[in-house]
């Protein structure tokens, strides 16, 4: 049985409902501009309606990231959509189990779709088959391989990963001068942000002659397997001068196989996400020594969503902002990245 999660709200505030019907029913007369976004056929001449009913796929909920992107997108929705029905389904990590989710959606003929792939490749066609059928798709956080659907949502994952080089080299002696071995840690390398921060990282960090960057090698984003290579390449590797995870649940992994085999204190962590209850209370504690802001993407995506319903105009691509957070930033609330 699919985990499905309904939030259901009752119908609305009268205030609430004819302003949908208001700014639904202006685009019927005017065509969408040229810079219009949204496929025509998935967007203009939509009726208003008193209910949507939007299908959220979201890949896994195994890690915290998820867990409180889920949390926050409900808690928009259930504050800012009564009339709005939102329906959650978890793909379990599976690719194949993603593709059927959206097709339930597409055969459900739900108003909108909202997803947050597993991976690229996988996802592309159902995305596609989705806009084919009429069916505006606002794309969360990882990319596809295909950009006719009505909106993208998301960080960006090179200037994350260019920000989190720039940071390794001033802890390693600064531009011009750093020295020193990184074992980089790689998130799931078939989704755009696992690419996008090994290249970011890469463009920055090849820059300086005195560091050798070693392991890559692709974890899943997942804390475990990020602990056992750790566990491995601390065995066979002398020299480890800092660590740069594609998320903190792995850089705290490799931290935490660093402290059992004695070697903790001789290394530096990056991570990436700045979970409040994660990464910032770890840079707090000193088991990081940064991470990167990666805000959840799941209430703007659905602001999107509703706009493209009630046919007013959206961006094609909306990217959400980063900072920094160090031991030096933390207790201000970090540094924005630029
Ligand atoms: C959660 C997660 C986050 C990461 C994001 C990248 O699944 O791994 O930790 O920032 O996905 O898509």
């Amino acid at each position: 049985m699919p985990r499905l999660l309904t939030v259901t709200t009752p119908l609305l505030a009268c205030l609430v409902i004819s302003s949908f019907v208001a700014a639904a029913s202006e685009p019927a007369t005017q065509p969408p501009p040229a810079t219009q976004s949204v496929p025509r056929d998935a967007a203009a001449a939509r009726p208003a309606k008193d209910r949507y009913v939007i299908g959220f796929s979201q890949c896994t909920v195994k890690e915290p990231w998820r867990v409180e992107f889920n949390k926050r997108l409900i808690e928009h929705a259930k504050s800012n959509y009564p009339n709005v029905q939102l329906d959650v389904l978890d793909a379990d990590d599976k690719t194949e189990k993603q593709v059927a989710d959206v097709r339930s959606f597409i055969r459900r003929g739900v108003d909108a779709i909202l997803i947050s792939p597993k991976e690229s490749a996988g996802l592309t066609n159902v995305v596609k088959e989705a806009t084919e059928a009429g069916i505006p798709v606002v794309v969360l956080d990882r990319d596809v391989n295909w950009d006719g659907y009505a909106a993208f949502v998301g960080g960006d994952n090179k200037l994350i990963g260019r920000a989190a080089g720039r940071v390794a080299i001033d802890l390693l002696g600064g531009p011009g001068r750093a020295k020193g071995v990184i074992y980089e840690i790689c998130g799931g390398l078939a989704s755009t942000p696992g690419q996008e921060r090994r290249d970011g990282f890469h463009e920055v960090v090849t820059q300086e002659p005195g560091i050798r960057i070693i392991g890559g090698l692709d974890c899943d984003w997942k804390k475990d397997k990020a602990y056992s290579v750790m566990q491995d390449a601390l065995k066979a590797t002398p020299q480890i001068d800092l660590v740069y995870a594609h998320n903190d649940p792995m850089a705290h992994g490799a931290y935490l196989a660093a402290k059992k085999a004695g070697r903790a204190e001789d290394l530096k962590f990056i991570g990436i996400d700045a979970l409040p209850e994660e990464g910032v209370r770890w840079v707090r504690s000193g088991e990081l020594t940064a991470t990167l802001l990666y805000p959840t993407p799941g209430a703007a995506g659905l602001d999107i969503a509703m706009k493209i319903l009630r046919g007013e105009r959206v961006d094609k691509r909306t990217t959400l902002p980063t900072r920094v957070f160090t031991r030096a930033n933390v207790n201000q609330g970090g540094e924005e990245v630029k």
